[in-house]
Protein backbone atom coordinates (compact mmCIF):
# COMPACT_ATOMS: atom_id res chain seq x y z
CA UNK A 1 0.00 0.00 0.00
CA UNK A 2 1.12 3.79 -0.97
CA UNK A 3 2.23 5.87 2.06
CA UNK A 4 -0.16 8.24 3.05
CA UNK A 5 0.07 11.55 1.32
CA UNK A 6 -0.47 14.18 4.14
CA UNK A 7 0.31 17.54 1.87
CA UNK A 8 0.92 17.52 -1.64
CA UNK A 9 3.88 15.69 -2.24
CA UNK A 10 4.69 15.12 1.77
CA UNK A 11 4.63 11.28 2.47
CA UNK A 12 4.54 9.71 6.11
CA UNK A 13 6.68 6.92 5.73
CA UNK A 14 6.78 6.03 9.05
CA UNK A 15 6.34 2.69 10.65
CA UNK A 16 3.91 1.82 13.53
CA UNK A 17 5.63 -0.49 16.33
CA UNK A 18 2.46 -2.42 17.46
CA UNK A 19 4.31 -4.68 20.01
CA UNK A 20 6.76 -3.03 21.85
CA UNK A 21 5.37 -2.49 25.87
CA UNK A 22 8.22 -0.52 27.37
CA UNK A 23 9.81 2.33 25.96
CA UNK A 24 12.67 2.63 28.61
CA UNK A 25 10.70 2.79 31.55
CA UNK A 26 7.72 4.29 29.99
CA UNK A 27 4.31 1.57 29.72
CA UNK A 28 3.11 1.55 25.82
CA UNK A 29 0.28 -0.46 26.17
CA UNK A 30 -0.54 0.98 22.44
CA UNK A 31 2.65 0.04 20.95
CA UNK A 32 4.26 3.54 19.40
CA UNK A 33 4.85 4.62 15.80
CA UNK A 34 8.05 6.10 14.36
CA UNK A 35 7.00 8.63 11.96
CA UNK A 36 9.16 9.52 9.34
CA UNK A 37 8.94 12.12 6.13
CA UNK A 38 9.66 12.26 2.23
CA UNK A 39 9.27 15.34 0.69
CA UNK A 40 9.94 15.33 -3.18
CA UNK A 41 10.32 18.08 -4.79
CA UNK A 42 13.22 19.26 -6.38
CA UNK A 43 15.40 17.21 -4.22
CA UNK A 44 13.72 14.77 -2.47
CA UNK A 45 14.13 15.06 1.44
CA UNK A 46 13.94 12.34 4.24
CA UNK A 47 12.92 13.57 7.83
CA UNK A 48 13.88 11.78 10.65
CA UNK A 49 14.49 7.60 10.48
CA UNK A 50 12.77 5.17 12.23
CA UNK A 51 14.53 2.76 15.00
CA UNK A 52 16.70 -0.27 13.98
CA UNK A 53 14.82 -3.24 13.00
CA UNK A 54 12.18 -1.44 10.73
CA UNK A 55 14.50 0.10 8.39
CA UNK A 56 13.36 -2.73 5.64
CA UNK A 57 9.46 -1.26 6.22
CA UNK A 58 11.23 2.47 5.44
CA UNK A 59 12.91 1.13 2.32
CA UNK A 60 9.62 -0.57 1.73
CA UNK A 61 7.56 2.63 2.38
CA UNK A 62 9.75 5.18 0.19
CA UNK A 63 10.21 2.85 -2.65
CA UNK A 64 6.02 2.73 -2.80
CA UNK A 65 6.90 6.61 -3.88
CA UNK A 66 10.57 7.12 -5.50
CA UNK A 67 13.46 5.09 -5.44
CA UNK A 68 14.93 5.48 -1.81
CA UNK A 69 18.44 5.96 -4.02
CA UNK A 70 16.84 9.15 -5.49
CA UNK A 71 16.80 10.51 -1.84
CA UNK A 72 19.29 14.15 -1.97
CA UNK A 73 19.56 14.29 1.77
CA UNK A 74 18.10 13.72 5.50
CA UNK A 75 17.13 16.02 8.18
CA UNK A 76 17.96 14.41 11.30
CA UNK A 77 15.83 16.56 14.09
CA UNK A 78 16.56 14.25 16.83
CA UNK A 79 19.60 11.74 17.28
CA UNK A 80 17.40 9.70 20.18
CA UNK A 81 18.15 5.79 18.42
CA UNK A 82 13.92 5.63 17.85
CA UNK A 83 14.51 8.18 15.17
CA UNK A 84 18.72 7.40 14.29
CA UNK A 85 18.24 3.89 14.51
CA UNK A 86 18.24 3.46 10.80
CA UNK A 87 20.35 6.34 9.47
CA UNK A 88 23.27 4.15 8.88
CA UNK A 89 21.92 1.75 6.92
CA UNK A 90 19.81 4.15 4.91
CA UNK A 91 22.84 6.50 4.17
CA UNK A 92 24.56 3.11 2.87
CA UNK A 93 21.85 2.62 0.86
CA UNK A 94 21.25 6.27 -0.70
CA UNK A 95 24.91 7.65 -0.91
CA UNK A 96 26.97 7.72 1.83
CA UNK A 97 28.08 11.28 1.05
CA UNK A 98 24.86 12.56 0.69
CA UNK A 99 23.88 15.39 3.44
CA UNK A 100 22.26 15.07 7.08
CA UNK A 101 21.05 17.98 7.88
CA UNK A 102 20.89 18.11 12.10
CA UNK A 103 21.43 20.91 14.77
CA UNK A 104 25.71 21.82 15.85
CA UNK A 105 24.79 19.55 18.82
CA UNK A 106 23.31 16.78 16.67
CA UNK A 107 26.22 16.54 14.31
CA UNK A 108 28.34 15.80 17.72
CA UNK A 109 25.93 13.17 18.93
CA UNK A 110 25.19 11.68 15.94
CA UNK A 111 28.74 11.58 15.67
CA UNK A 112 28.97 9.37 18.63
CA UNK A 113 26.78 7.15 17.75
CA UNK A 114 27.77 6.46 14.08
CA UNK A 115 31.33 5.96 13.96
CA UNK A 116 30.99 5.61 10.42
CA UNK A 117 31.69 9.11 8.33
CA UNK A 118 28.60 11.11 7.28
CA UNK A 119 28.32 14.00 5.63
CA UNK A 120 26.67 16.00 8.77
CA UNK A 121 25.75 19.06 7.95
CA UNK A 122 24.90 21.36 11.23
CA UNK A 123 22.42 24.31 10.82
CA UNK A 124 21.40 26.75 13.40
CA UNK A 125 17.45 28.21 14.10
CA UNK A 126 16.49 30.32 10.97
CA UNK A 127 18.62 28.96 8.69
CA UNK A 128 16.76 28.15 5.18
CA UNK A 129 17.64 25.11 2.91
CA UNK A 130 15.70 25.12 -0.41
CA UNK A 131 14.29 22.06 -2.06
CA UNK A 132 12.95 24.12 -5.17
CA UNK A 133 9.27 24.92 -4.60
CA UNK A 134 9.74 24.27 -1.08
CA UNK A 135 11.53 25.53 1.86
CA UNK A 136 12.89 24.05 4.91
CA UNK A 137 13.43 26.05 7.86
CA UNK A 138 15.55 24.84 11.23
CA UNK A 139 14.19 25.54 14.95
CA UNK A 140 16.69 24.67 17.55
CA UNK A 141 14.84 23.07 20.25
CA UNK A 142 17.37 22.05 22.77
CA UNK A 143 16.19 18.92 25.16
CA UNK A 144 12.53 18.34 23.10
CA UNK A 145 13.84 16.01 24.08
CA UNK A 146 17.45 15.98 23.76
CA UNK A 147 19.95 18.69 23.96
CA UNK A 148 20.72 18.15 19.75
CA UNK A 149 16.79 18.31 19.32
CA UNK A 150 15.28 20.30 16.31
CA UNK A 151 11.92 21.41 14.77
CA UNK A 152 12.02 21.63 11.16
CA UNK A 153 9.16 24.13 9.16
CA UNK A 154 7.97 23.65 5.69
CA UNK A 155 6.37 27.48 5.27
CA UNK A 156 4.99 27.08 1.80
CA UNK A 157 3.04 23.89 3.26
CA UNK A 158 2.81 25.92 6.72
CA UNK A 159 3.76 21.91 8.16
CA UNK A 160 5.68 22.13 11.82
CA UNK A 161 7.41 18.65 11.87
CA UNK A 162 8.73 18.86 15.58
CA UNK A 163 10.44 15.38 16.27
CA UNK A 164 9.72 14.34 19.98
CA UNK A 165 7.44 17.42 20.77
CA UNK A 166 3.44 17.06 20.57
CA UNK A 167 3.70 13.53 20.37
CA UNK A 168 2.30 10.58 21.35
CA UNK A 169 3.38 6.98 22.12
CA UNK A 170 0.52 5.39 20.22
CA UNK A 171 -0.09 3.08 17.20
CA UNK A 172 -3.62 3.12 15.44
CA UNK A 173 -4.98 2.95 12.07
CA UNK A 174 -5.65 6.34 12.52
CA UNK A 175 -3.05 8.49 11.54
CA UNK A 176 -4.83 12.31 11.68
CA UNK A 177 -6.46 13.71 15.20
CA UNK A 178 -9.44 13.87 13.17
CA UNK A 179 -9.61 10.54 13.41
CA UNK A 180 -8.90 9.51 17.00
CA UNK A 181 -10.68 12.98 18.33
CA UNK A 182 -9.98 13.35 22.28
CA UNK A 183 -9.21 10.11 22.70
CA UNK A 184 -5.47 11.10 21.77
CA UNK A 185 -5.01 13.60 25.03
CA UNK A 186 -4.63 10.96 27.55
CA UNK A 187 -1.69 9.76 24.98
CA UNK A 188 -0.27 13.17 24.82
CA UNK A 189 -0.64 13.93 28.26
CA UNK A 190 1.34 10.33 29.82
CA UNK A 191 3.88 11.42 26.82
CA UNK A 192 4.28 14.92 28.22
CA UNK A 193 4.56 13.53 31.90
CA UNK A 194 7.10 11.05 31.47
CA UNK A 195 8.77 12.74 28.74
CA UNK A 196 8.93 16.23 28.65
CA UNK A 197 7.57 17.33 32.28
CA UNK A 198 11.09 17.72 33.49
CA UNK A 199 11.92 20.87 30.58
CA UNK A 200 8.49 22.16 31.17
CA UNK A 201 10.39 25.78 31.50
CA UNK A 202 12.29 25.26 28.30
CA UNK A 203 8.66 24.25 26.51
CA UNK A 204 7.14 27.31 27.79
CA UNK A 205 9.83 29.31 26.09
CA UNK A 206 9.15 27.54 22.98
CA UNK A 207 5.81 27.73 22.75
CA UNK A 208 6.55 31.24 23.12
CA UNK A 209 9.23 31.86 20.50
CA UNK A 210 6.90 30.31 17.97
CA UNK A 211 4.77 32.14 19.08
CA UNK A 212 6.86 35.17 18.60
CA UNK A 213 8.09 33.92 15.43
CA UNK A 214 4.05 34.22 13.94
CA UNK A 215 4.91 30.62 12.45
CA UNK A 216 1.80 29.92 10.72
CA UNK A 217 0.91 26.37 10.68
CA UNK A 218 -1.75 24.33 9.46
CA UNK A 219 -0.62 20.86 10.77
CA UNK A 220 2.27 19.84 13.14
CA UNK A 221 3.92 16.44 12.51
CA UNK A 222 5.47 14.80 15.26
CA UNK A 223 8.00 11.91 15.44
CA UNK A 224 5.36 9.64 17.27
CA UNK A 225 1.63 9.11 17.06
CA UNK A 226 -1.00 10.99 14.87
CA UNK A 227 -0.57 13.66 13.38
CA UNK A 228 -2.06 17.51 13.96
CA UNK A 229 -4.09 18.63 11.06
CA UNK A 230 -7.93 19.90 12.63
CA UNK A 231 -6.91 21.68 15.48
CA UNK A 232 -3.36 21.74 16.14
CA UNK A 233 -3.93 24.42 18.41
CA UNK A 234 -5.44 21.98 20.71
CA UNK A 235 -2.21 20.31 21.32
CA UNK A 236 -0.43 23.65 21.42
CA UNK A 237 -2.81 25.11 24.24
CA UNK A 238 -2.66 21.66 25.90
CA UNK A 239 1.19 21.61 26.00
CA UNK A 240 0.81 25.59 27.80
CA UNK A 241 -1.26 24.25 30.27
CA UNK A 242 1.01 21.24 31.01
CA UNK A 243 4.29 23.15 31.25
CA UNK A 244 2.56 25.79 33.50
CA UNK A 245 1.67 22.21 35.93
CA UNK A 246 -1.50 23.82 36.15
CA UNK A 247 -3.51 21.21 39.02
CA UNK A 248 -6.60 20.47 39.49
CA UNK A 249 -8.36 19.56 42.74
CA UNK A 250 -7.10 16.38 42.82
CA UNK A 251 -4.60 14.30 44.75
CA UNK A 252 -3.24 10.65 44.47
CA UNK A 253 -2.43 8.34 47.52
CA UNK A 254 1.35 6.15 46.40
CA UNK A 255 1.39 3.34 47.96
CA UNK A 256 2.57 -0.01 48.92
CA UNK A 257 1.97 -2.94 51.59
CA UNK A 258 3.54 -6.13 53.19
CA UNK A 259 0.00 -7.26 55.47
CA UNK A 260 -2.53 -4.54 54.17
CA UNK A 261 -1.79 -2.13 56.85
CA UNK A 262 -0.37 0.44 54.98
CA UNK A 263 -3.41 -0.34 52.38
CA UNK A 264 -6.01 0.28 55.14
CA UNK A 265 -4.11 3.32 56.07
CA UNK A 266 -3.97 4.51 52.16
CA UNK A 267 -8.01 3.73 51.70
CA UNK A 268 -8.83 5.57 54.79
CA UNK A 269 -6.50 8.63 53.96
CA UNK A 270 -8.08 8.92 50.38
CA UNK A 271 -11.81 8.98 52.05
CA UNK A 272 -10.89 11.83 54.09
CA UNK A 273 -9.22 13.41 51.43
CA UNK A 274 -12.52 12.77 48.92
CA UNK A 275 -14.83 13.90 51.88
CA UNK A 276 -12.77 17.50 51.70
CA UNK A 277 -15.03 17.90 48.16
CA UNK A 278 -11.44 16.40 46.51
CA UNK A 279 -10.69 14.36 43.79
CA UNK A 280 -8.35 11.48 45.03
CA UNK A 281 -7.44 7.71 43.77
CA UNK A 282 -5.42 5.59 45.83
CA UNK A 283 -2.88 3.86 43.53
CA UNK A 284 -1.18 0.84 44.58
CA UNK A 285 2.20 0.67 43.30
CA UNK A 286 2.57 -3.28 42.21
CA UNK A 287 -0.91 -2.35 40.17
CA UNK A 288 -0.14 0.76 38.67
CA UNK A 289 2.83 1.28 36.17
CA UNK A 290 5.42 4.49 37.19
CA UNK A 291 4.48 6.25 33.72
CA UNK A 292 0.68 5.97 34.70
CA UNK A 293 1.22 7.44 38.10
CA UNK A 294 3.48 10.19 36.56
CA UNK A 295 0.52 11.14 34.24
CA UNK A 296 -1.58 11.88 37.37
CA UNK A 297 1.14 13.26 38.92
CA UNK A 298 1.35 16.09 36.12
CA UNK A 299 -2.00 16.97 37.32
CA UNK A 300 -2.40 16.65 40.94
CA UNK A 301 -2.17 19.58 43.36
CA UNK A 302 -1.40 16.60 46.01
CA UNK A 303 0.78 13.82 46.56
CA UNK A 304 0.93 11.61 49.29
CA UNK A 305 2.90 8.78 49.70
CA UNK A 306 3.10 5.78 51.95
CA UNK A 307 5.48 3.04 52.64
CA UNK A 308 5.95 0.07 55.10
CA UNK A 309 9.65 0.14 56.57
CA UNK A 310 11.58 -2.85 55.22
CA UNK A 311 15.04 -3.69 56.53
CA UNK A 312 15.33 -0.04 57.97
CA UNK A 313 13.81 1.27 54.45
CA UNK A 314 11.78 2.25 51.83
CA UNK A 315 9.89 -0.69 50.29
CA UNK A 316 11.65 -0.96 46.91
CA UNK A 317 9.08 0.05 45.01
CA UNK A 318 8.57 3.81 46.72
CA UNK A 319 12.26 3.68 46.16
CA UNK A 320 11.35 3.25 42.25
CA UNK A 321 8.79 5.75 42.20
CA UNK A 322 10.27 8.46 44.09
CA UNK A 323 13.75 8.14 41.92
CA UNK A 324 11.56 8.36 39.13
CA UNK A 325 9.43 10.93 39.92
CA UNK A 326 12.46 13.09 41.33
CA UNK A 327 13.89 13.17 38.30
CA UNK A 328 10.97 14.52 36.41
CA UNK A 329 10.63 17.74 38.62
CA UNK A 330 6.61 18.01 39.23
CA UNK A 331 6.26 21.39 40.78
CA UNK A 332 4.24 23.15 43.23
CA UNK A 333 2.47 19.92 45.02
CA UNK A 334 1.03 19.26 48.12
CA UNK A 335 2.98 16.43 49.83
CA UNK A 336 2.58 13.93 53.33
CA UNK A 337 3.50 10.73 54.23
CA UNK A 338 2.65 7.61 55.79
CA UNK A 339 2.71 3.91 56.58
CA UNK A 340 3.23 1.12 59.18
CA UNK A 341 6.03 -0.28 60.73
CA UNK A 342 6.90 -3.32 62.94
CA UNK A 343 9.39 -2.04 65.12
CA UNK A 344 11.92 0.89 63.94
CA UNK A 345 9.67 2.53 61.30
CA UNK A 346 11.91 4.81 59.07
CA UNK A 347 10.08 4.69 55.64
CA UNK A 348 7.91 7.35 56.57
CA UNK A 349 10.93 10.24 57.54
CA UNK A 350 12.48 8.78 54.45
CA UNK A 351 9.15 9.72 52.14
CA UNK A 352 9.21 12.81 53.58
CA UNK A 353 13.20 13.96 52.92
CA UNK A 354 12.72 12.98 49.25
CA UNK A 355 9.62 15.31 49.42
CA UNK A 356 11.03 18.27 51.14
CA UNK A 357 13.84 17.43 47.83
CA UNK A 358 11.11 18.17 45.44
CA UNK A 359 10.47 21.03 47.89
CA UNK A 360 6.52 19.79 48.35
CA UNK A 361 5.22 21.65 50.63
CA UNK A 362 4.47 19.19 53.64
CA UNK A 363 1.19 20.36 54.84
CA UNK A 364 0.92 17.49 57.86
CA UNK A 365 3.79 15.74 59.83
CA UNK A 366 3.94 12.23 58.85
CA UNK A 367 1.63 9.60 60.13
CA UNK A 368 2.64 5.89 61.17
CA UNK A 369 1.04 3.29 62.81
CA UNK A 370 2.83 0.13 64.57
CA UNK A 371 1.32 -3.12 62.69
CA UNK A 372 -2.31 -2.99 62.34
CA UNK A 373 -4.17 0.02 62.38
CA UNK A 374 -7.31 -0.20 65.18
CA UNK A 375 -10.18 1.92 64.64
CA UNK A 376 -8.85 5.20 66.08
CA UNK A 377 -6.12 5.04 63.65
CA UNK A 378 -8.25 4.85 60.90
CA UNK A 379 -9.94 7.82 62.05
CA UNK A 380 -7.01 9.44 62.87
CA UNK A 381 -6.03 8.72 58.91
CA UNK A 382 -9.25 9.69 57.34
CA UNK A 383 -8.61 12.92 60.14
CA UNK A 384 -5.62 13.62 58.09
CA UNK A 385 -6.33 13.36 54.34
CA UNK A 386 -9.31 15.43 55.25
CA UNK A 387 -6.96 17.92 56.10
CA UNK A 388 -4.51 17.57 53.57
CA UNK A 389 -7.71 17.49 51.36
CA UNK A 390 -8.63 20.54 52.96
CA UNK A 391 -5.26 22.54 51.95
CA UNK A 392 -5.76 21.69 48.11
CA UNK A 393 -8.95 23.34 48.37
CA UNK A 394 -7.47 26.14 50.11
CA UNK A 395 -4.58 26.37 47.26
CA UNK A 396 -6.97 27.27 44.78
FE1 LIG B 1 11.36 9.75 20.26
FE2 LIG B 1 13.65 11.32 22.29
O1 LIG B 1 13.03 10.10 21.02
Amino acid sequence: MKPIEIAKGIYDVGVNDWNISDFHGYSTPFGTSYNAFLIVDEKVALLDTVKAGFTDELFYNISKIIDPKKSDLVVSNHTEMDHSGSLARVMHRIGQDKPVYCSKLGQKNLGMHFRQKLNLQAVTSGQELSLGKRTLSFLETRMVHWPDSMFTYVKEDKILFSSDGFGQHYAGWEKFDDQIGDAIMPHAKKYFANILMLYAPLLKKLVQKVTDLGLEIDMICPDHGIIWRKDPGKIIDAYVRWSNQEAKKKAIVLYDTMWHSTEMMANAIATGIGAAGVEVRPMYLRKWHRSDIMTEVLDAKAVVVGSPTLNNNLFPTLADILTYMKGLKPKDKIGAAFGSYGWSGEAVKLIEQELTAMKFDLVEPGLRVQYVPGDEHLDACQEFGRKIGEAVVKSF
